[in-house]
């Protein structure tokens, strides 16, 4: 375990935290169990840290469910991974509904299958007037494909004489991003990575530039409200600088 900075209500809450939820298999395996359990575990480890973010006060937390690389696992995890939003349906939304969360989904809907869309449309307008933590999932999600979606979008604006490309400028490249869908708070304050990898694995490139980021050995499936309350913790000790001097 890291060491930890103790939670502080009174400091600030960053208000959009960013998760990768890593460590799934390999908690599974220590254990004897199959792959797939570790991450229905790791379901019930977001029902855990979305209460625990929602009492706190943060606005968003953005989990990366499945990655557009994720593909490129066995075909047989491939297709439990496409159950998730109907377990997440079942076993997860009743608390979430209690909690007054908000699921939004962000990733390439294209590839995936009918009953796994449906799920997921499902939590989202069951949720939609609720008016807490928005639970923002990464659904088949790659930040290089979003960004090259994006520069499509602005090009066909300036080939359609609708922006000067003089007129770019970072909010335009930010507003074609998925992440608009959670304007004003497009961006992660905050970065957590589960289980000890410390890469990015194309998540969230362009709105990762100023975050605070933290590598924590806990494996996902062990995330509970402490280890969350001390992850913030870290944060609170962290100084923002945003290239400036403070
Ligand atoms: C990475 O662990 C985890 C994933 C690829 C899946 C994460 C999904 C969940 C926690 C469930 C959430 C789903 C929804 C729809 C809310 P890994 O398998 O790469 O772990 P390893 O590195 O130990 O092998």
């Amino acid at each position: 375990m890291n060491e930890t900075h103790p939670f502080d209500p009174n400091l600030e809450i960053p208000q959009h935290v960013a998760i990768i939820m890593d460590g799934n298999g390999r908690w599974a395996k220590e254990r004897g169990l199959k792959r797939t359990d570790g991450h229905h575990e790791g379901l019930k480890a977001i029902r855990r840290v979305a209460v625990a973010a929602s009492q706190i006060g943060v606005k968003i937390l953005t989990v990366y469910a499945f990655s557009t690389e994720n593909w490129k696992r066995p075909r047989s995890e491939v297709s439990y991974l496409m159950k998730l939003p109907n377990l997440m349906e079942a076993e997860l939304l009743p608390e979430l509904i209690e909690n007054n969360v908000q699921v939004k989904i962000m990733g390439d809907k294209g590839s995936v299958p009918k009953y796994t869309i449906q799920s997921i449309d499902n939590a989202i307008d069951k949720t939609k007037e609720n008016t807490g933590l928005i639970l923002n999932i990464a659904f088949n999600y790659g930040s290089r494909a979003e960004i090259v979606e994006a520069v499509k979008e602005i090009a066909g604006e300036v080939k359609f004489g609708h922006l000067d490309p003089d007129s770019i400028d970072e909010d335009t490249i930010s507003h074609h991003l998925m992440t608009q869908q959670l304007a004003p708070y497009n961006d992660p304050d905050f970065l957590i990575r589960s289980s000890g990898e410390v890469r990015l694995s194309n998540y969230l490139l362009w709105q990762l530039a100023y975050s605070e980021m933290y590598f924590i050995d806990t494996k996902w499936p062990d995330f509970d409200k402490k280890t969350f309350l001390s992850c913030i913790g870290e944060y609170q000790s962290r100084q923002r600088r945003y290239g400036g001097l403070k």
